[in-house]
């Protein structure tokens, strides 16, 4: 073998010897291929440091400085993967596996913010003596309006402005085309809607109880908006009745700001702003300030005695507060989210979050 032989020789060494190394992954394989390259016996680089010395004398010279760049190159691979080795770091990598890849981090699924907001709600009212009380989606006219005091000429009842549903009995009466498209009559007797409100829960719960009432109920409402970033189709609502001898504004003024400082922190202010609705009267609309912004919640006040004859209640007897709060709002608040549609989209990157 000549120089430039040789020298090929011990570099083609070099790099096998590396590659070897590198794919040892256990004290066996470590060792076999200890032996087979650097074995002090019948290794691969003992044999070649025998040719070096058979050089011509002239490019002896040449040959050892190429053979000690080898052999420390072997040395070097060797002593890592006994680091590499020893330090078990290879022991969990199963074969096929390539831990060099970018990583996938399992995902676990968890509460939805607004069902957190819902639990939290329910407890801060708990602990002001609110009992839970649920109430149907699907809801007649009489619960939606007319027991509420909003008379049938109110731009609440603007059919444009409900989710009025085809009326089951009237699908099954009617025949061809006109079954397909039913017609929708809001003012029947029958006519039923998706509720625009949950203050439909206060006619029922009334309806079935005496005096004295403290309830909460949470749960969707639907409206026909387009969505944008303070509007959805559908959204949570939470209301509150507390109605017994004499109640008074006094006392919603003092529920709101408990449970505002329940929810929000002690660092809240809460602000009442006259306004009307025809279920109560005086009316008023609360909002919060939180962290140097305002927070419209809702719309709150003294039950209209219209309200309490609707269910039997007798107005010289009974008095009560209610509210009507909106969950996405209070949730959107406090957690700082910026477009309601985050909150419906379904997008585990933003929904993990929270
Ligand atoms: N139902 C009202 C709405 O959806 C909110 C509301 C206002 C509820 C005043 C109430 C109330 O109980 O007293 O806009």
């Amino acid at each position: 073998m000549d120089l430039d032989q040789l020298v090929q020789t011990l570099e083609r060494l070099a790099l096998d010897a590396e590659a070897a190394l590198a794919a040892a992954h256990d004290a066996a394989a470590l060792e076999a291929a200890r032996v087979q390259f650097a074995g002090a016996r019948s290794g691969q680089l003992k044999t070649l440091q025998k040719e070096v010395g058979t050089l011509p004398a002239d490019s002896k010279r040449a040959g050892y400085v190429k053979f000690n760049e080898v052999k420390d190159r072997i040395q070097a691979a060797l002593d890592a993967a006994a680091a590499r080795v020893e330090s078990g770091a290879d022991a969990a990598i199963p074969a096929g596996l390539d831990p060099t890849l970018p990583g996938v981090r399992r995902r676990l699924g968890h509460v939805h913010p607004i069902t957190q907001t819902i639990e939290h709600l329910k407890q801060i009212m708990a602990r002001l003596g609110f009992e839970v009380v649920e109430g149907p989606e699907v809801e007649d006219t009489w619960h939606n309006f007319v027991a509420l005091n909003i008379p049938e000429d109110h731009p609440a009842r603007d059919p444009l402005d409900n989710f009025f549903l085809a009326c089951a009995g009237k699908l099954a009466d009617d025949k061809g085309a006109a079954a397909r498209t039913p017609a929708i009559d809001p003012t029947a007797p029958d006519a039923r809607l998706m509720r625009s409100q949950t203050s439909t829960v206060q006619i029922r719960v009334m309806e079935k109880s005496a005096p004295p009432v403290r309830i909460i109920s949470l749960g969707r409402v639907y409206r026909p908006d387009p969505p944008d970033q303070t509007h959805f189709p559908m959204f949570h609502q939470m209301e509150g009745l507390w109605i017994d001898r004499s109640v008074t504004m006094a006392q919603l003024k003092s529920v709101l700001r408990m449970f505002a400082t329940n929810y929000l922190g002690a660092d809240v202010s809460i602000r009442f702003r006259p306004s009307f609705f025809p279920f109560t009267e005086p009316s008023v609309e609360a909002d919060f300030s939180w962290k140097g912004k305002w927070i419209e919640f809702g719309g709150a006040g003294m039950v209209d005695p219209n309200v309490l004859r609707a269910v039997g209640y007798d107005p010289e007897e009974v008095t009560g507060f209610a509210f009507g709060l909106g969950v996405e709002r209070l949730c959107m608040g406090r957690h700082r989210i910026e477009d309601i549609r985050d909150l419906f989209r379904n997008d585990v990157r933003f929904l993990e979050q929270f």
